[in-house]
């Protein structure tokens, strides 16, 4: 039976695909094409990607790697629009051949800086054809890299732990790191999460407040950027502040390429995911926003001022400063089945739901810190910590997490913990000791959506029901779902059905990632049926669901990752081509676009 609300979008669910195969897979009837791949150029004097001789020069004009948060945004005419998308992070064991010469990695170093960050591009469709194409020399075309500038925004803006010898007002960040989910605000601007931002430096691991974002000191990077700058050197004293400039939400506004995006300090700092805005009934807007980390936090902003719907650039400029100022909540649990009846199996407690309340906890209000001993600066460069100390909820790594439009409902993405039960103990809302496939959980807000207070079930305890016999769907039956691991990024579409993109797909259940529908009303609640496949060790990012035009967009990130110069796991997308801008002998990070035949 095919999920009617659908209508364009109705397919038969795809069959799950093993690990191995190096394809990209749809369900009959609909056909993809890469929309725009690493390298493929920008602007009009950019040349032709040539994997054999990339350059920093290059890459800073091309699409970047691993492309993570994707979104499709059609101008009012419907005709043309822009492409945005993160670039999280670079493979170099599949970008280049190993190297020990020291100026040659400090080359690659420099194309690695230009590759990641972030990117608009415009584009287009004719009126007989209902896909998009990129456009070539674009007015709001533009590349983010980790040499452009941001500002700070924000109540811990200026702070002096924000100040480097390059940066004495604390004002002044040079780029974006590990730029992962995001979200598409109701003005029309993007929000990006920086995520594994510790990753790029020599980390040092001195304090308290070093540790809780990394445990241990390193010395060198996969990068290699600290070896050859300073600022990626926390060990330097000029620069021990300079990781407090990253682990924000970064707001960009893709429709003018002259300005300065922005980190917005009032919405804390931590290994973000994304940020998911929506209006409350009271006109404030509420971002919702997940820590990925084992054994980390969900929290919500809520802003001081309220949304202007009015049409035109003075209202859109006056939106743009919502998330400057605001509360800021992290979640704490509470089950209401006994703790004994929560095994670590996954069985489902007596009442038959892991389910309850839940608090949103202050740890800021009206600009003031809400954190007895902590100062509204370190609440904020340091939230984490902050956040241990209202006894928040440890949770099993929260992706994305997304206010349905068409409920106001939340759904967090928790996308598996191997320390649950070990490091954290079991509890209601993360029951599965080990956590190997992950769990979504509805979230809906019993005091307005600017609320305090919550109540909350778990919709999916993910896994496949071939092999692990706890794995819940809501009520569906088991044995009629596709199966599914480790939930990553989340979308709906417009008639508010979820759906859910994976990371991890391979390593656990033993089939590619991929992109799967799941209908929250009605008969068919909790009927997951996967939609697509990605290529052999791709993540699937980013899902943009466009039913009404028959359109599916998703970022395939890291094909191929598991494999060398040489020996490559993955040949997607070009698979053997040679033409000209085509790579037949290595994977690219791509944006698909999926249409029905
Ligand atoms: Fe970059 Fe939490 O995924
Ligand atoms: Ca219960
Ligand atoms: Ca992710
Ligand atoms: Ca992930």
């Amino acid at each position: 039976a095919k999920p009617k609300a659908l209508g364009p979008l109705a397919f038969e669910p795809i069959a799950p695909v093993a690990r191995t195969v190096d394809a990209f897979t749809v369900p009959t009837g609909y056909r993809w094409e890469p929309m725009i791949r690493w390298g493929d150029p920008l602007f009009a004097k950019t040349p032709t990607f040539d994997f054999s001789a990339q350059t920093p020069e290059a890459q800073a004009q091309q699409f970047g790697y691993n492309c993570d948060y994707l979104d499709i945004i059609a101008d009012t005419n419907r005709r043309t629009g822009v492409l945005v998308c993160n670039h999280e992070y670079v493979n170099p064991n599949i970008m280049f051949a190993p190297t020990t010469d020291a100026a040659e990695l400090q080359r690659r170093g420099e194309i690695y800086k230009m590759a990641q960050g972030f990117t608009v591009v415009e584009i287009e469709r004719s009126r007989s054809d209902v896909r998009w194409s990129y456009v070539v020399g674009g007015r709001r075309n533009r590349r983010l890299t980790v040499e452009s500038a941001f500002a700070m925004t924000g109540p811990a803006a200026g702070s002096d732990l924000l100040k480097t010898a390059a940066d004495n007002t604390g004002r002044k960040v040079k780029g974006t790191l590990g730029n992962c989910a995001g979200g598409t605000t109701p003005w029309g601007t993007v929000l990006s999460g920086e995520e594994n931002f510790n990753g790029y430096f020599a980390w040092a691991a001195d304090t308290p407040a070093q540790k809780r974002y990394q445990s241990s000191a390193t010395t060198t990077t996969s990068t290699g950027w600290s070896s050859y700058d300073a600022r990626f050197d926390a060990h330097d004293p000029d620069y021990v502040n300079e990781p407090n400039r990253f682990g924000w939400i970064v707001e960009i506004d893709p429709q003018d390429p002259k300005s300065t995006p922005r980190k917005h300090t009032a919405m804390g700092r931590m290994k973000h995911e994304g940020a998911n805005v929506i209006v409350a009934e009271d006109g404030h807007v509420v971002a919702y926003m997940g820590d990925d980390e084992r054994n980390d936090y969900l929290y919500k902003f809520v802003s001081k001022g309220t949304f202007d719907p009015r049409p035109g650039n003075g209202a859109r400029k006056k939106n743009m400063s919502l998330l400057e100022e605001g509360d800021l909540f992290v979640a704490r649990f509470s089950g209401n089945s006994p703790a004994g009846q929560i095994t670590g199996t996954g069985a489902l407690p007596a009442d038959g739901l892991f389910d309850g309340l839940g608090e949103w906890v202050a740890l800021t209000r009206n600009g003031e810190s809400a954190v007895p001993g902590m100062s509204i600066d370190e609440v904020l460069i340091y939230t984490r910590l902050a956040a241990d100390a209202v006894g928040a909820t440890k949770m099993d790594r929260p992706e994305d997490v997304e206010p349905n439009p068409a409920t106001g409902k939340v759904y967090v993405a928790l996308t598996n913990n191997s320390q649950r039960g070990s490091a954290s103990a079991l509890d209601e809302a993360n029951p599965v000791t080990g956590n190997r496939y992950g769990h979504v959980i509805e979230l809906t807000e019993t005091s307005g959506q600017t609320g305090t207070t919550f109540g909350w079930s778990i919709l999916l305890l993910c896994g496949d029901p071939a092999t692990f016999g706890n794995a819940y769907f809501a009520g569906f039956p088991a044995d009629l779902v596709s199966p599914i691991s480790c939930p990553d990024n989340l979308a709906f579409d417009s008639a508010g059905n979820l759906w859910i993109s994976t990371d991890g797909a391979p390593s656990t259940i033993g089939y590619n990632d991929g992109l799967f529908l799941v209908p929250l009303e009605g008969a068919e609640r909790g009927r997951v049926q996967q939609f697509l496949a990605v290529p052999r060790d791709a993540e699937t990012c980013g899902p943009v669901i466009h039913d009404q035009e028959g359109l599916v967009f998703v970022a395939v990130q890291h094909p191929g990752e598991d494999g060398a110069v040489g020996a490559q796991t993955s040949l997607f997308p070009d698979y053997g081509s040679s033409a000209p801008g085509d790579v037949p002998n290595a994977p690219r990070p791509s944006v698909v676009q999926v249409s029905k035949i």
